[in-house]
């Protein structure tokens, strides 16, 4: 089962700062085509993405938000659900503008929140290309451009360039989906042989990764430390789980060393002792643990000292003192430790 793979915000603005790497087009600006030239690899940096069909699209797939395809004259001329994109000679009647100038948290704002923005300079020449009655087929010059927007056509890309990197851009895109394809499709055996045991218990962290994630806290007692031998097929790929309230003991939590990715491990309410933790002194990526409940005491916490990466720590109702807690803290940095109702 593929699921559909969204674009990483982030991976996006990577796209928009490549973008923004303005390798000067050879042909001076003055003689490259107001529109062909010069409006087109705005447009198709910025728009086509999401106003485009797939031949025209730097994703490949047709998407056409709004019913607007940005694309060719006609089409801008003709607009979306609303009204015409860009109305000759009337800057203030192009929505398109229109879109571009409100605020970028507003809903309409174009282009999205977290896409690749459009620019000043390509604002002016955007501006500029409407008062000047949306010339196709002229040069900057032969169609009246001032100097200044000459010089702001200048920096923007050729659209030779701007083809040659969204190509790279939605490569790059295009492998690591297939990449995450590939490793949630190689666990699908491992969860199903999981989930036979445990139905409902484990699962992706997300969407967008291949994650696993485990809980135990609907079986309670019936879980117990020979169960968690059982998630075996699947231990290089959790990184949380959450055993609280079973029936784990230290014999139980022996398994966990060989889950070298966890990152939240519950286990407040368990059999776990001082012993038990020497299984998970060695796991670096450990952010979250809940004790809360144990017999832990102080000896069992001096051995989470190397565990740098921690930022919660549940003490509650264990025999761990104050004093302790303090010397902890001084081995990891940051570590917010909760102690109960009377800590800090
Ligand atoms: C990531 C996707 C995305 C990108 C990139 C994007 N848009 Fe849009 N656009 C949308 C969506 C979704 C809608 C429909 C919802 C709405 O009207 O806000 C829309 C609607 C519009 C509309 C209104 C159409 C109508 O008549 O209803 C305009 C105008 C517009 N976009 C212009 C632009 C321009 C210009 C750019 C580039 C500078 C751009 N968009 C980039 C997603 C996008």
């Amino acid at each position: 089962m593929i699921q559909k793979i969204r674009i990483p915000a982030f991976l996006a603005m990577v796209g928009g700062s490549l973008l923004l790497l303005e390798s000067v087009a050879a042909k001076p600006a003055a003689d490259r085509a107001a529109y062909e030239e010069v409006i087109v690899p705005i447009l198709r940096a910025k728009c086509y993405q999401c106003h485009a069909d797939a031949a025209e699209n730097p994703s490949g797939k047709k998407k056409i938000k709004g019913q607007l395809v940005l694309t060719t004259l006609e089409a801008i001329r003709k607009g979306g659900d609303e009204a015409p994109a860009a109305v000759a000679g009337n800057v203030e009647e192009s929505i398109m503008i229109e879109r571009i100038m409100l605020p970028h948290d507003d809903d309409e704002h174009m282009p999205p929140e977290g896409k690749p923005q459009i620019e000043e300079h390509e604002l002016k020449v955007l501006e500029w290309w409407i008062k000047a009655e949306l010339p196709v087929g002229k040069s900057m010059k032969d169609a009246g451009a001032p100097a200044d927007i000459i010089a702001a056509a200048g920096k923007i890309p050729s659209d030779e360039e701007v083809k040659n990197k969204l190509a790279q851009f939605f490569a790059e895109v295009g492998a690591s989906a297939a990449k995450l394809a590939a490793a949630r499709q190689a666990l699908e055996g491992p969860i199903s042989q999981v989930a036979e045991s445990f139905p409902n218990a484990i699962g992706f962290v997300s969407q967008q990764d291949s994650d696993l994630t485990f809980t135990a806290v609907s079986m309670r007692k019936d879980f117990k430390d020979e169960d968690l031998a059982k998630l075996s097929p699947v231990s290089g790929g959790l990184v949380g789980i959450n055993l609280g309230a079973t029936s784990i003991t230290d014999a139980g939590a022996a398994n966990l060393s060989k889950m070298p990715r966890l990152k939240r491990l519950w286990l407040n309410g368990t059999g776990i002792t001082d012993a038990g933790l020497e299984a998970i002194k060695g796991l670096n990526d450990l952010e979250y643990l809940n004790l809360y409940g144990t017999e832990v005491t102080d000896a069992g916490l001096s051995k989470l000292s190397g565990l740098k990466n921690l930022k919660k720590l549940y003490l509650w109702q264990t025999k761990v003192t104050p004093g302790a807690v303090e010397q902890f803290k001084k081995s990891v940095q940051g570590c917010d430790v909760n102690m109960g109702i009377k800590s800090e």
